[in-house]
């Protein structure tokens, strides 16, 4: 147990050096005019994410690479979790504004609009989705995959199930009684469809086929609806400076969440049960899931 903790900490660590590397090369330089912008998107891109979709889209990768003969992560593979970051990050700056879900802390800094003033946080969060798909159009692959790729990242990030519907709905779910049904459409929709989409296209960079494809699917399928169970009892579970964000916000938002529908105590549970379903999807790829399985345990047992 210990061990697997030190080598999920290792894996993370190296999964932050590589997406922050990249980043760092891909996101303008602050002294580039508009300056303002540049300094926004910055402050919100590197105020210490855990960079959880990169990690999952790169051990998706190495998982499909290792199955198919080869060794280690594919080139460019840190560019894909770059610019998935920068979709997640996008959606955390326009999350936090007055009009959503009004925070002023994120990532244990004052949010965008905080330190940046609303026009330009919504023109940030705005320029991050726009850099992402043109990282995603350079990725060092065949043109099939890319647009394969892009397709399935836009999809997952549209109005229909994808993150954009799902803050939709979580809006509209504001004092409301909310029921499984519901929950669970906003879970899958709002962080699901990202996590799931990160999993799928590392595997697809990877050379995944058809059948890869789908297996991952239903791994992220489940990992990211526990995700995100997992994020609603944090925030009933713990304090703010630890979250680096305002707990306690969804109960004084009146949201719509797991623990609100089933409790807390269910909600640990379905956690768990989903990520032990998830892990026996893994299981045709025996010993190469190793990695894949330690982040997805993490995305639950995590305390922030
Ligand atoms: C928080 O995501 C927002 C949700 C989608 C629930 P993370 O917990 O991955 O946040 P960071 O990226 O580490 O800040
Ligand atoms: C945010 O969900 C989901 C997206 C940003 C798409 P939450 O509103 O629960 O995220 P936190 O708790 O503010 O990070
Ligand atoms: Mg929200
Ligand atoms: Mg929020
Ligand atoms: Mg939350």
């Amino acid at each position: 147990m210990i061990e697997m903790q030190s080598d999920v900490q290792d894996i993370l660590r190296e999964g932050v050096e590589r997406t922050d590397a990249a980043l760092e090369r891909l996101l303008p330089p602050v002294s580039q005019t508009p300056a303002s912008i540049h300094k926004a998107m910055r402050h919100s891109v590197f105020a210490g994410g855990k960079r959880l979709r990169p990690v999952l889209a790169m051990e998706a990768a190495w998982m499909i690479a290792a199955v198919r003969g080869g060794s280690g992560l594919p080139d460019g593979i840190e560019e894909l979790g770059a610019a998935i970051e920068m979709l997640h990050t996008y959606s955390l700056i326009h999350d936090d504004l007055p009009a959503l879900d009004d925070d002023d802390l994120r990532r244990g800094k004052p949010t965008c609009h905080v330190a940046f003033g609303e026009a330009i946080a919504i023109l940030a969060g705005d320029a991050l989705q726009t850099l992402a798909y043109q990282t995603l159009a350079r990725m060092r692959c065949s043109a099939d995959r890319r647009v394969e790729m892009i397709r399935l990242i836009a999809d997952a990030t549209g109005t229909i199930e994808g993150m954009i519907g799902g803050q939709v709905l979580d809006l509209e779910g504001e004092h409301t009684k909310p029921t499984a049904e519901m929950v669970l459409a906003i879970h899958r929709a709002k962080t699901g469809a990202l996590i799931r989409v990160s999993i799928v296209t590392g595997g697809i960079y990877a050379g995944a086929d058809v059948e890869d494809a789908a297996r991952l699917e239903k791994f992220g399928r489940k990992a990211g609806l526990a995700f995100q169970i997992v994020d609603d009892i944090l925030d009933v579970t713990q304090d703010s400076q630890h979250l680096g964000k305002t707990a306690g916000k969804d109960v004084a938002s009146d949201k719509a969440t797991w623990p609100a529908v089933f409790g807390i105590e269910t909600a640990r549970r379905d956690a768990n049960r989903l990520i032990a379903e998830a892990f026996a999807v893994l299981e045709p790829w025996g010993d190469a899931a190793g990695s894949l399985k330690a982040v997805a345990r993490y995305l639950v047992e995590r305390t922030h």
